[in-house]
């Protein structure tokens, strides 16, 4: 089996670096669907739409059973509709927030028990538009902790600027957005990078909040859960080779940006 891991475009590389890191000998397919990114400005069933068929196209490579959702749009905004009406039983398909929300309120997804105090109380939340409006890491954390106060910030324009390799302004973005919630929240304890393109540029949000903020990435806790996940399912494993970087944008372009920041060499090639 390959896994394969998809996002609206580049930022899932976060998440597939952590991936290959941690488990070196695991085929990985990733699909970006560049041409149409940022989806975070998308409405809800347009960002249905184009995440069922990128995850049929990854589904489609060779002993591809299952897909890591390496974008919080998607998560927050199709998974459930995807794992409720389109799935078959033989496929999975894995978002990013269960282990986020793990790592934040230090329990188990599967444990129903009532909601807990837990160790932060103000937390600032960085994610796209789409992915504010649907609220759904506040809902998946009220499930789980009280007492902890969410401010969301609508990042609009940090995919685009990403996208572009236009490193300047997705720098003065990423400030300015960091500035416009702290205003909401002067103090906040953590801060959630909740788009898998943000971690790309951590130490603007780092510098940004200041020191004493701890920073919570998708990318290293996804890789560790998907590792638990199949030392539990080990007939998920299998023997597939992978190594496959799919775009609907151009291959060269995207080829070019994510060298840039993963620093070795990737050959993306068009679905
Ligand atoms: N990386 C995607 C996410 O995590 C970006 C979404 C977009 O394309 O706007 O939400």
């Amino acid at each position: 089996m390959v896994v394969g891991i998809f996002d609206s475009g580049i930022g899932g590389l976060t998440v597939y670096d952590a991936i290959k890191s941690h488990l070196p000998d695991l085929g990985l397919v990733y699909f970006g669907d560049n041409k149409h990114a940022p989806y975070g400005v998308r409405d809800a069933d347009d960002i249905f739409q184009r995440t069922r068929d990128g995850i049929q196209i990854l589904f489609d490579q060779p002993g591809c059973d299952l897909v890591i959702l390496a974008c919080n749009t998607a998560s927050a905004v199709a998974l459930r509709r995807i794992q409720e009406r389109w799935l078959t039983p033989e496929k999975r398909v894995l978002g990013v927030f269960v282990p986020l929300i793990e790592a934040l309120t230090e329990r188990e997804w599967g444990d129903n028990s009532p909601p807990i105090e837990v160790e932060i109380s103000h937390v600032a939340l960085f994610a796209t538009p789409a992915s504010v409006a649907s609220r759904a890491f506040q809902r998946e954390l009220a499930f789980r902790a009280i007492g902890v106060d969410v401010e969301a910030q609508a990042c609009g324009g940090v995919v685009d600027a990403i996208e572009e390799g236009d490193y300047i302004l997705a720098e003065a973005l990423v400030t300015s957005h960091v500035e416009a919630l702290l205003r909401k929240m002067p103090l906040p304890d953590a801060a959630i990078l909740g788009c898998t393109h943000y971690p790309i540029l951590k130490a603007v949000f780092q510098k940004a909040l200041g020191p004493n903020v701890k920073i919570f990435c998708q990318s290293e806790l996804v890789a560790r859960s998907l590792g638990d996940y199949l030392h539990r399912h080990p007939d998920k494993i299998g023997r597939g080779k992978g190594g496959k970087m799919l775009t609907t944008g151009d291959t060269l372009k995207v080829s070019q940006r994510a060298t840039q920041f993963l620093k070795y060499a990737v050959q993306f090639e068009a679905v």
